[in-house]
Order: C-alpha cells, then sequence, then structure tokens
C-alpha cells in the first residue's frame, strides 16, 4: 500500500470525497455541502492506495487547531478493505505527517462504533458523549 498527502480539487481529491461520502455520509442518508468541501482547502488531505496510481482505499484529514494540536477527521476505510490493518497504517501514517510538523497532540471526534480502533491505537477519551451528524462522539486525544 502506498500513503500520499494529495492537492485539493486534484483528481484524487475527487476520489477522496467519492469514498468518504460512501463509508461516512450514505450510511447516515447525508451529504456534503460545497461549504463542507471548502474546509478541506488548507489541510492536509491523506490517502492510501494499490500503488502510486491505483484505486484509493483509505483517507483522512488533518487540520491544525493551533500550534500543538491539529485534528484528525473524516477517517474512512473502503469497506472491502476494512479490519485487515489499514486503518491503524493509515493512522501512523498521520501522526507520523503531524510529528514532521511538529505538532504534538492528534485530537479527534470519534464515533462511538469506533472507539475500540482508537483506543487500539493510544487514543484516550476525553469529556463527555456528544451528537454529530446525527449519532454518538467522543474527544479522543493522543500525544504524539
Ligand atoms: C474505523 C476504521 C477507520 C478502522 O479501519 P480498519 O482498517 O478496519 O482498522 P484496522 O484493521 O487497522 O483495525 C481494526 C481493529 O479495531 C477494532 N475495531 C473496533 N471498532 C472498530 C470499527 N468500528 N471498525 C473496525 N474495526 C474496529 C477491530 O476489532 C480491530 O481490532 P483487531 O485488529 O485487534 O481485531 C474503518 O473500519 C472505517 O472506515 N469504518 C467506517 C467509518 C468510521 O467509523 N470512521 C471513523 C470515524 S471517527
Amino acid at each position: 500500500m502506498v500513503f500520499q498527502i494529495i492537492e485539493y480539487n486534484s483528481g484524487e481529491y475527487l476520489q477522496m470525497v467519492d469514498l468518504r461520502y460512501e463509508v461516512l455520509r450514505k450510511p447516515l442518508k447525508l451529504t456534503f455541502t460545497p461549504e463542507d468541501l471548502e474546509k478541506d482547502k488548507q489541510d492536509l488531505l491523506l490517502i492510501s492506495r494499490y500503488s502510486p496510481e491505483g484505486k484509493i482505499t483509505g483517507c483522512c484529514i488533518l487540520t491544525p487547531l493551533n500550534e500543538h494540536t491539529i485534528q484528525l477527521r473524516q477517517m474512512a476505510v473502503a469497506d472491502f478493505m476494512r479490519g485487515k490493518g489499514l486503518g491503524s497504517e493509515l493512522l501512523n501514517y498521520a501522526e507520523t505527517t503531524a510529528s514532521e510538523r511538529m505538532f504534538s497532540y492528534i485530537y479527534l471526534h470519534a464515533r462511538e462504533t469506533a472507539i475500540d480502533f482508537y483506543k487500539k491505537n493510544g487514543y484516550t477519551i476525553e469529556g463527555d458523549r456528544f451528537i454529530e451528524v446525527g449519532i454518538p462522539h467522543f474527544e479522543m486525544i493522543k500525544k504524539l
């Protein structure tokens, strides 16, 4: 598997948005608005794919919050690739990317169903359960 940072509005970006829609929005009967996608412009857009030109199998986004902390969001692995370790590899790539840019913490909003996945990768829950996109989430954090 190859891990890359891609450009906003590139061909890869459009494939990434398709994957995010299939995995994160369609099951909740939601779509992306132009304003949602506008938020990606300044962010680090990370993907995994079979080969340098191959099909995108997973993605996530890193959004700087302040000098020390970067937020991980839109974490998605293609349905047929789940449970094989790709999510953990992608998370590891995101952590390395954040460390290289001198961030000390990764912060995220974890869906309740994904909490064990993040715990397994060293993240801890902070604060109370809350609702986002209509489903329960928890704030989680990891020191890099
Ligand atoms: C969550 C997700 C990114 C994990 O990716 P993955 O490639 O399946 O994860 P990995 O194979 O690296 O690790 C899976 C491990 O986490 C555990 N796990 C806990 N909750 C899980 C969940 N909801 N989905 C998958 N694995 C989960 C599994 O038991 C497994 O542990 P094991 O290796 O000890 O058996 C992926 O399943 C996904 O895209 N899910 C749908 C979208 C989503 O929930 N995204 C996160 C939003 S916060």
